[in-house]
């Protein structure tokens, strides 16, 4: 066993591993690579915080997106053609056109696995409609979503947990990853982690690292966000010095209970729900008068704040909107919707068999992330190409963006992400690092600055504590980072995250133990968060346009002139950011389809 000793005289015993793939994350993405990694035959860890099972995937609901056309006659070049409009033009076309050719074949993939989707009459995968989905590049909604019943994301999550492990891959559960372990040229070579059951530390020596860390939904007060979404990856990317991108761009779904936050699947609306307000008038049809209620997310929140906004929100508050099931009878509902009847009784205290249910737009994706290509690796953009990777590392899942979402995502696109780019990633490694490689020898230090970071928290005995900051934290975030934004509260918003950079430094941890200490977990988290956030106000306050989840009422127009751009930050110890940008990349990956050129978006 090795040691790490810091300036401070203190010493932190270290247990060392090397693996051809250590994988961080243990959701759709990260199973699926661990699992292609494995099946390759390739040495491959993957290390969670969570028990795989309890990642966040669980939560997804309504589907995932493939136009295998069980329903009505579906194209994958019409599915390419709705991304990108609901991209608002900002996702990458290439990798767009991957993501939706790659679909098909990967449902049938799932399927083969033995993911237990619901079937029609005739026992092909049922799917369901869901906003901004349709035929024929954008006449008519389409059913896309493949759908187990309201728990698809629950299905795949253990469906893929079972078939990793009939490969030969070890998994590390409950150990929280640290920092990436870097060498002098920008390559790296690994990650530091702590095993939160034993206070052990350890430090993994790998070919290839993949983040697959999911987002940052924590970050805001509202969220449906498991409570483990800390962004760690991006946080642990941007202190190795490489960058996040389109950060600004943040989801809210639409459906969220009032006032909990938790998720009902836009594919309550897929099955015919509507919105109401206080006058009991379906508002939808004067906002997106042919998609309706299935217009894309971005379109139905505004159009819910706007409600409320002008004095129609519904309750003695006029502060939320009301979501209509009861028509569609009570076996449809538990057939179909059965998680979302469960939720409704346990957190609105609403039997949706026969009464409408609150709801109000919660925070719900992250567009932004780790840049990377198509084949999951991450791009460190250099003034000669604005497409160079890092040597050895990868990115999958929210924590990625490729960016096959662009500034708004449609529902059933993050499932369909996770598999698509976790397999991509898979693929890509069998073909840059050969079974039984030497594992590269770690740079002087490995790990040094990780244990360093730690140990300070662990010692914190200042006068705020980190559930004080956090709160501080999310409040910003949900005032300033909200669904309609302007100069003033942006500006303010930044003023408000800079403050919290110095508080850093008065936190207090309650308590110095290395074994399950929560508190020390959550500093650790919270800085996550903090990295996360800053970046995010930033690109969203330095962003003069509308575009997709970015409503801007100083600039409520989108400006292809100045800004069809991705935005690029770079984040410093101090908390300061540093913006840069890069071209979207309009053109496809084969001759085969024209690319789409941006055009207005009405649904
Ligand atoms: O509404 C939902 O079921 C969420 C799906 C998604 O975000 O893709």
């Amino acid at each position: 066993m090795n040691t790490i000793t810091l300036p401070s005289q203190r010493s932190y015993r270290i247990v060392d591993h090397a693996y051809d793939v250590i994988v961080v994350g243990a959701g759709g993405s990260g199973l699926r690579a661990t699992l292609g990694m494995g099946a390759a035959g390739l040495k491959t860890a993957c290390i969670t915080k969570v028990f795989p099972t309890r990642s966040h995937t669980t939560a997804a609901q309504g589907g995932i997106a493939a136009s295998l056309g069980n329903m009505a006659e579906d194209k994958w070049q019409w599915h390419m053609y709705d991304t990108i409009k609901g991209s608002d033009w900002l996702g990458d076309q290439d990798a767009i056109e991957y993501l939706c050719r790659e679909a098909v074949p990967a449902v049938y993939e799932l399927e083969h696995m033995g993911v237990p989707f619901t079937r029609t009459e005739d026992g092909k995968i049922y799917q369901r409609p869901f906003g901004g989905h349709m035929s024929d590049f954008g006449k008519e909604p389409v059913q896309r979503a493949c759908a187990a019943a309201d728990r698809t994301g629950h299905a795949i999550l253990h469906t893929l947990y079972q078939q990793s492990l009939k490969h030969d891959v070890e998994f590390f559960i409950e150990y929280f990853a640290l920092d990436l372990i870097m060498d002098d040229k920008g390559a790296c070579k690994g990650v530091m982690a702590w095993c939160l059951d034993d206070g052990t530390m350890h430090r993994f020596r790998a070919n290839l690292v993949v983040l697959a860390t999911g987002g940052y939904g924590r970050a805001f007060q509202s969220c449906t966000s498991a409570h483990t979404c800390t962004g760690d990856g991006n946080a642990m990317a941007m202190r190795a010095g490489i960058p996040t991108q389109d950060m600004e761009f943040v989801q809210f779904h639409p459906t969220g209970i009032f006032p909990a936050g938790c998720l009902l699947t836009e594919g309550c609306r897929g099955e015919g729900g509507y919105l109401t307000n206080s006058e009991g008038e379906r508002f939808m049809e004067r906002y997106a008068p042919h998609a309706k209620d299935l217009a894309s997310r971005d379109v139905v929140s505004r159009a819910m704040i706007v409600e409320i906004n002008e004095g129609r929100g519904c309750g003695p508050n006029k502060d939320h909107i009301m979501l209509h099931l009861e028509h569609l009878g009570a076996d449809i509902l538990h057939e179909r919707l059965p998680s979302i009847v469960e939720t409704s009784r346990v957190f609105a205290g609403v039997d949706v068999t026969k009464d409408p249910v609150p709801v109000l737009p919660t925070v719900h994706y992250n567009m932004g992330g780790i840049p990377t290509n198509i084949h999951a690796e991450v791009i460190r953009p250099t003034k000669e190409n604005p497409d160079a990777t890092v040597p050895g590392l990868m990115a999958v899942g929210e924590a990625a963006c490729v960016s096959v979402h662009g500034a708004n995502r449609l529902g059933t696109n993050s499932l369909l992400d996770l598999i698509v780019f976790g397999r991509a990633a898979a693929l890509r490694a069998q073909e840059i690092l050969k079974q039984h490689d030497a594992i590269a020898p770690l740079p002087a230090g490995a790990g040094e600055d990780a244990i360093a970071r730690l140990d300070k928290l662990r010692y914190a005995k200042g006068n705020i504590r980190v559930a004080q900051m956090r709160d501080s934290l999310q409040r910003t975030m949900q005032r300033h980072a909200a669904v309609f934004r302007n100069n003033q509260n942006l500006k303010d918003g930044v003023t408000k995250i800079e403050k919290l950079w110095p508080e850093l430094a008065d936190i207090s941890v309650a308590d110095e133990s290395l074994i399950w200490n929560t508190d020390l977990m959550e500093a650790l988290e919270f800085e996550n968060l903090l990295a996360n956030a800053t970046v995010s106000m930033v690109s969203a306050e330095a962003r003069k346009e509308s575009r997709g989840a970015h409503a801007h009422d100083d600039y409520p127009e989108r400006d292809d002139k100045d800004w069809l751009k991705h935005t690029v930050s770079f984040l410093n110890d101090k908390g300061e950011v540093s913006l840069d940008y890069r071209p979207v990349h309009m053109n496809t990956l084969t001759d085969e389809i024209q690319t789409f050129p941006p055009k207005k978006r009405v649904y």
